[in-house]
């Protein structure tokens, strides 16, 4: 029992009510990890089995769980390392870093505590990056199947420019794909990405094997790495001569498509951009990780307005980006609009970390929503969780300005509860 909101579209306006959905005295019944109804608190609790247990939440606020459509779990020891553009902090930070994940127990380790930071955030959904190793991918899938979590996560595939033990070949990339598909995919929650790092690690042979994995397995993600950094694009552009533009690589591997998540795309050309606006495939907006790493800033309003719009998915990118929180990425994801001249309205913005990235995933059947039938994963949020939120809502008036303060000045801190598949896991952590 709380106040409810959901979305059941993308908020064009402040005022276009229509988007959502609110409930000031409302109420979420979970059955079986299920959401059986939703609404007004009495409909609701008339539809529940004599002696079912009632939380009351109120007066906070229950949304559906925030997803994270781009993050690197085996970056947590390394987040927050100082100094270096990307190809620089690749090298002398990220790559030393997820050689460490060679070894099975130190990816259990690092995937138990990874999901329990995104618990504890809010976040109930994560497409991430495993390592090179298929050990780091069955230590993530392990942690996430034990949570009921609903997951989107792959081995990288890498076999070149990067320090030995952390490549594999265009053949053992395609067979641990493969082998990790068949062990995992589908079981409970979890849903593979096919996940080549990006051009400057996978020589031709091994992207043109990813491609055969998407044209064997048509219905999986696939998440890479696209125009982030203009040296990047100049050292891509180097290896891949013939190609036409940095998108033009991926495109000419089959690798494009409605579930094809693009890290990044900060430096995109109008062609590069109908290509992805063609395929139906998502560019993901890092804004911390774009700041923290000096890559650039994302042109939301030119993707969005565009005569062939992108779907856009926001995400931390952490270890490049430098929060947990969705709040506190949306915070800075609504600064990097605002130095374009506009500014996100609140609404657009828990609409994007909910069930905008739920249909940024293809995933929106079953999270993302508060939609009877779709799995009971939820946060409730205190927009008064710290004595300067309390104060600043003290002068608060409506919705849109309470969810701008927790946007603006919340974190975990804000995030009273968090449900998976209806089991409130953020009070066991
Ligand atoms: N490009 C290739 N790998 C990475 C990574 O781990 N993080 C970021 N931000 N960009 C990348
Ligand atoms: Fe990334």
């Amino acid at each position: 029992r709380g106040r409810l909101l959901t979305f059941h579209a993308e908020p064009k306006s402040m005022e276009d009510h229509g988007a959502y959905s609110y409930e000031e005295d409302g109420a979420v019944l979970i059955e079986d990890g299920v959401i059986a109804a939703s609404g007004g608190f009495a409909d609701v609790s008339a539809r529940a089995a004599p002696g079912h247990e009632t939380v009351d939440h109120r007066p906070h606020l229950i949304l559906p769980g925030f997803i994270d459509a781009h993050a690197h779990f085996p970056q947590m020891q390394m987040i927050a390392s100082y100094g270096a553009e990307l190809l620089d902090w690749l090298n002398d930070y990220t790559f030393p870093e997820e050689t460490e994940f060679r070894d099975l127990q130190h990816g259990r380790r690092i995937a138990r505590l990874f999901l329990n930071e995104l618990l504890r955030n809010g976040t109930t959904t994560v497409a991430a990056y495993c390592s090179v190793h298929k050990e780091s991918a069955e230590a993530f899938f392990a942690e996430a199947l034990g949570r009921r979590m609903c997951v989107v996560g792959g081995k990288v595939m890498m076999d070149r420019n990067a320090p030995e033990g952390l490549t594999d070949t265009p053949q053992s990339s395609y067979d641990d794909t493969k082998a990790l598909i068949a062990d995992w995919h589908g079981k409970g929650r979890l849903h593979y990405a096919v996940t080549p790092r990006f051009a400057i690690t996978s020589s031709p042979e091994q992207l043109e094997m990813a491609g055969a994995l998407m044209r064997e397995f048509p219905d999986l993600h696939m998440q890479t790495h696209l125009s982030e950094n203009h040296d990047e694009i100049a050292f891509t552009g180097e290896l891949y001569p013939d190609a036409p533009d940095y998108t033009g690589i991926y495109e000419r591997y089959g690798l494009l498509g409605p579930k094809a998540l693009l890290g990044h795309c900060i430096h995109l050309s109008e062609r590069e951009a109908d290509a992805l606006a063609d395929t139906g495939s998502v560019a993901v907006f890092c804004p911390t990780s774009n700041l923290f790493l000096g890559s650039g800033l994302f042109d939301y309003q030119r993707y969005r307005k565009r005569t062939k719009s992108l779907r856009i998915a926001t995400a931390t990118d952490v270890g490049g980006g430098t929060s947990y929180s969705m709040l506190k990425t949306m915070d800075e994801g609504y600064k990097v609009i605002a130095l374009n001249g506009e500014k996100l309205n609140p609404f657009a913005s828990f609409w994007h970390i909910t069930r905008g990235n739920a249909e940024a995933l293809s995933l929106s059947d079953r999270i993302g929503t508060l939609d009877a039938g779709t799995d009971a994963d939820l946060v409730v949020l205190d927009a008064r969780a710290t004595p300067a939120m309390a104060l600043r809502m003290e002068r608060a008036k409506g919705l849109a300005e309470e969810l701008f303060v927790l946007q603006t000045l919340g974190d975990d801190r804000a995030v009273v509860e968090t449900y998976v598949a209806g089991e409130a896991l953020k009070s066991e952590l």
